[in-house]
């Protein structure tokens, strides 16, 4: 496989777009979109793409949502019920996804007809799904990530829309928000924002297909910032999740969230010179950032984690207060770890290397309030 390549500074041209109008088509017509995953956020990803779709006449009625099959307790398959009963009853019990959502355990055939991709798997697993889907997606396709987290190759950190570019030879743009997915199920209201690299017209169609009166998208032409404002934000829930098992208080948190904030800017500007200051005031910087470190499985986890003393594994808890989902924040805090060990930034950012040495176990939680003084 072809290295990722790291720091791409592309040009900028033109501002930021919103669009709910229908007026743009496939060259071939209709619009075929198959969602890739269907956890927590991939069903209800889902469901917001197959209210529009009926909706707009550029798109197909049908969404198609590769499912990675599981038997459940009762005996029955996971795709099977999902069919059946229209709803995920493993990752979003409860919701209706629309009947024109369709459950496919066949990668391949899930993909075969679509020209519009929307990856929305847990990040570990998406290089084996990309090598899965390498000559066997359709030449005109586009993609969407919906991934927070990235790979850490020799050559570097590779974002999950570089892996999907590359491999699949398809262009990749990221929507990324304030978005913790059960709260959109039940239709609350919230923003999100495209990121894209070229194709300002593409981006709009993106907007068309995710926007709701409930789920407000934007795009910006930044697509590495709004990815990696998505993918550190979980780090930083970590850590403000500590401070929430050490019953720091309000103010240690927010002190939390500012300076992992500033991490976040400054690691995404060293990788990305491209990456635009406004982009974190977007839904996919700020508010993501703030919704993450109150609510959500990264928080949620990171607590328990302190409220032991470090003492039951990332992993044990992960299995125990999340039936299957996955943490992300602990894997990218390793990630990052190893682009500063590799690139001689750990002392730029405090606050990550100590995310990462307590998680696995070198410094105590109550590091979390003491790495400024080394
Ligand atoms: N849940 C949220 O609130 C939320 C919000 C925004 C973004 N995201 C991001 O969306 C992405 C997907 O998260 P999610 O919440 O939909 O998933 P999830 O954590 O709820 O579920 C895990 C999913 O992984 C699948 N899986 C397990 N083993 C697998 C394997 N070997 N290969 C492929 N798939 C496998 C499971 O079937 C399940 O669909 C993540 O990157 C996450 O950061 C999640």
């Amino acid at each position: 496989m072809a290295p990722c390549p790291e720091s791409q500074h592309l040009p900028l041209v033109g501002g930021d777009a919103t669009s709910d109008n229908d007026n743009i088509n496939a060259p071939e017509g209709k619009s075929r979109v198959t969602v890739i995953g269907s956890g927590n956020w991939g069903s209800v990803a889902a469901k917001l793409i197959a209210s529009n779709t009926l909706r707009l006449a550029s798109f197909h009625d049908e969404v198609r949502m590769w499912v990675f099959e599981e038997v459940l307790p009762s005996g029955e398959k996971l795709s099977e019920v999902i069919n059946r009963a229209n709803e995920n009853v493993k990752y979003l019990p409860g919701i209706k996804l629309g009947k024109n959502v369709v459950a496919d355990p066949d990668l391949e055939h899930a993909v075969k007809d679509a020209n519009m991709l929307v990856f929305v798997t847990p990040h570990q697993f998406m290089e084996g799904i990309c090598k899965r889907l390498v000559g066997k997606i359709r030449a005109e396709a586009e993609a969407i990530s919906l991934i927070k987290g990235m790979e850490v190759k020799m050559e570097g950190p590779c974002m999950i829309s570089s892996l999907i570019r590359e491999q699949l030879g398809i262009n990749c743009c990221v929507l990324m928000g304030a978005n913790i997915a059960n709260e959109i199920a039940v239709e609350k209201f919230s923003e999100a924002t495209v990121g894209y690299r070229e194709s300002r017209e593409m981006a709009e169609k993106w907007v068309q297909l995710f926007n709701t009166p409930y789920f407000m998208v934007s795009a910006v032409q930044d697509v590495e910032g709004v990815e990696l404002c998505g993918t550190l934000k979980n780090v930083v829930a970590i850590a403000a999740g500590f401070v929430d098992g050490l019953e720091m208080g309000n103010n240690t948190k927010a002190a939390i969230m500012r300076i992992g904030l500033r991490e976040m800017k400054a690691f995404s500007k060293l990788l990305f010179s491209s990456v635009k200051d406004s982009t974190f005031f977007e839904s996919c910087g700020v508010a993501d950032l703030i919704t993450t470190c109150l609510g959500g499985r990264n928080r949620k986890c990171a607590e328990a984690f302190a409220r032991n003393g470090g003492k039951r594994s990332f992993d044990e808890l992960e299995a125990e207060m999340l039936q299957g989902q996955k943490l992300q924040g602990v894997s990218t805090a390793r990630e990052v770890y190893e682009v500063l060990s590799y690139r001689s930034w750990l002392e730029l950012f405090p606050l990550f290397a100590t995310v990462h040495e307590i998680c696995i176990g070198r410094l105590p939680p109550a590091a979390i309030v003491e790495y400024s003084q080394s």
